[in-house]
């Protein structure tokens, strides 16, 4: 199941993460793909938002991860950039076994992640067009195609199935 949408500004994109924020499941993995500037950490940083992280969100670029609590319950979300990874053994050496346990996983670049990521949920897919972009939603698992018929109930977005 995939769902796509034009987003015309980074508004629209906020609204986007808005809506998959309170649809969110109990867990997932999200791969976020597109090239430089597509708007993967514009995404990312809207939906930290929605789930009410207040505090900075810095972007991995360096770290390759930043962990967020998320309300007050021990759940956590964790934002991966994989850009400037050098290869699969520094993700190993990142010890993600730790992040397992996370609530959400966003991940930019996890074409270089490679076998040591979960598997994906969602994958989604931002291209420039024009001024805007586009985002295509699409479900890998029975958790996530229930993710996006909630969603699409309440996401005030124009799309096509
Ligand atoms: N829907 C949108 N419409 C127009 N501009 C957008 C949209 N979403 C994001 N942008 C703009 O695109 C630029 C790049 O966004 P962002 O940093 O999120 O990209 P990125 O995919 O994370 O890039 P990188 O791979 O370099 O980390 C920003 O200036 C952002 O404001
Ligand atoms: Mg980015």
């Amino acid at each position: 199941m995939s769902i796509d949408f034009f987003l015309p500004d980074t508004q629209s994109t906020e609204a986007l993460a808005e809506a998959l924020a309170q649809t969110l499941p109990e867990r997932a993995v999200v791969f976020l793909h597109g090239e430089l500037g597509a708007g993967k950490s514009t995404l990312a940083r809207a939906l930290l938002r929605a789930l009410g992280v207040t505090g900075p969100i810095k972007s991995p670029t360096y770290a390759l991860v930043e962990r967020y609590p998320l309300d007050g319950g021990g759940a956590e979300a964790v934002h991966l950039d994989l850009y400037r990874i050098a290869g699969v053994d520094e993700l190993e050496f990142l010890g993600l076994g730790d992040l397992a346990s996370a609530r959400l996983w966003l991940v930019e670049w996890p074409e270089k992640g490679g076998k040591a990521l979960p598997a994906a949920d969602l994958q989604i897919h931002l291209t420039v067009e024009g001024e805007g972009r586009r985002a295509e939603l699409r479900a890998n698992s029975q958790s996530a195609r229930d993710w996006l018929v909630r969603f699409s109930k309440i996401a005030g977005l124009t799309g096509s199935s």
